[in-house]
């Protein structure tokens, strides 16, 4: 690839998922929302941008292992810091009955470190021209951090850069209402493209309905306002231009896991492309849409339509 290519990061938690087989035997996976992004990203963008991820990891053999894996899948590892003393986090998921529960072991991952250093943070920030990054990356993250990856957002936008945001908020992972109420504008007023899904801000930000997002993420100064709705229409305001594009009926909705991470890809893909707005919010419907039609949080390789 050529000194233009575009260089594409998402930053956050990457976890290891233990995914129930049967009689207690479980597949060991990689997975996380904004690794999810990233990932998608790099298959549908292979030969047009450089996908990286930027988080922290162990030094150990299972973190070696997802390493691999990035490097197999195409995904650049520069952004991908390493701790002697801390692990991956870890999910597992329960399936009673068809219904599937998540239990979390991630209080002490390496990837709540990612913005301690914001010498190493700004230097893998270097160069880029798009930035992804969700509620949950910011929800890890102690105070003080997360003051540090505003103020390496606020200079790899001075340096060209474009940031991406999905508040994605998961109430578990925050201390309090006020804390979510009080963070997340401040990460809405350093992106440039958001892409919040209407249930969480209905709850969190009491929006009467979609377009009340809209708003309020265009007050807080951002030009690229995608807000997703399950299976209703995706709401947004692009560059000025007000849009509803429904969303197409999935035939057999299978696991809906990753679908908003899924449509992130697919919309940000798509506008690296040079798609318009709403071909663009059809790429990410239909990213989302492939997901949700098979198991886990990303579709297999040999399974995924080119956009
Ligand atoms: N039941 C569904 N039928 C069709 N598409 C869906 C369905 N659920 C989700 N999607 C697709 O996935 C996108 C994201 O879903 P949503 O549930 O809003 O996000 P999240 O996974 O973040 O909660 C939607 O905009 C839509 O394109
Ligand atoms: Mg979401």
């Amino acid at each position: 690839m050529t000194q233009e290519t575009p260089r594409v990061v998402a930053i956050g938690e990457v976890m290891v998922e233990m995914a129930p087989v049967e009689g207690g035997v479980y597949r060991r996976g990689f997975a996380g929302d904004t690794f999810n992004t990233a990932w998608h990203m790099g298959q549908l963008l292979t030969g047009t941008a450089e996908v990286g991820y930027v988080t922290r990891l162990g030094q150990d053999a299972l973190s070696d292992d997802f390493v691999r894996e990035m490097q197999a899948d195409g995904l650049t590892t520069s952004g991908v810091g390493r701790d002697a003393d801390r692990t991956m986090g870890l999910y597992l998921i329960e399936l009673q009955d068809a219904e599937r529960s998540f239990h979390y072991w991630r209080s002490q991952s390496a990837a709540r470190l990612l913005a301690d250093d914001p010498a190493w943070l700004a230097e893998t920030l270097q160069g880029t021209s798009l930035i992804h990054l969700s509620g949950i990356t910011v929800a890890i993250l102690p105070p003080a951090a997360r003051n540090t990856l505003l103020e390496a957002l606020a200079q790899a936008r001075t340096n060209g850069a474009r940031v991406s945001f999905d508040p994605n908020i998961r109430p578990k992972l925050w201390t309090s209402q006020d804390e979510i109420r009080e963070t997340i504008p401040r990460f809405i007023e350093a992106a440039d493209i958001a892409l919040p899904s209407f249930d969480d801000e209905a709850a969190h930000f009491g929006d009467a309905d979609p377009a009340a997002t809209v708003e309020r993420f265009a007050a807080g100064g951002v030009t690229e306002i995608i807000v997703k709705n399950g299976a209703d229409a995706v709401t947004a305001r692009i560059d000025g231009q007000d849009l509803t594009v429904d969303t197409p009926a999935v035939d057999k909705v299978i696991d809906t896991s990753g679908a908003g991470d899924a449509f992130n890809a697919g919309y940000l893909s798509a506008r690296l492309l040079g798609r318009g707005a709403r071909a663009s919010v059809a790429a990410g419907q239909s990213v989302s849409g492939q997901v949700i039609g098979c198991y886990g949080a990303r579709i297999p390789k040999d399974q995924m339509s080119p956009l």
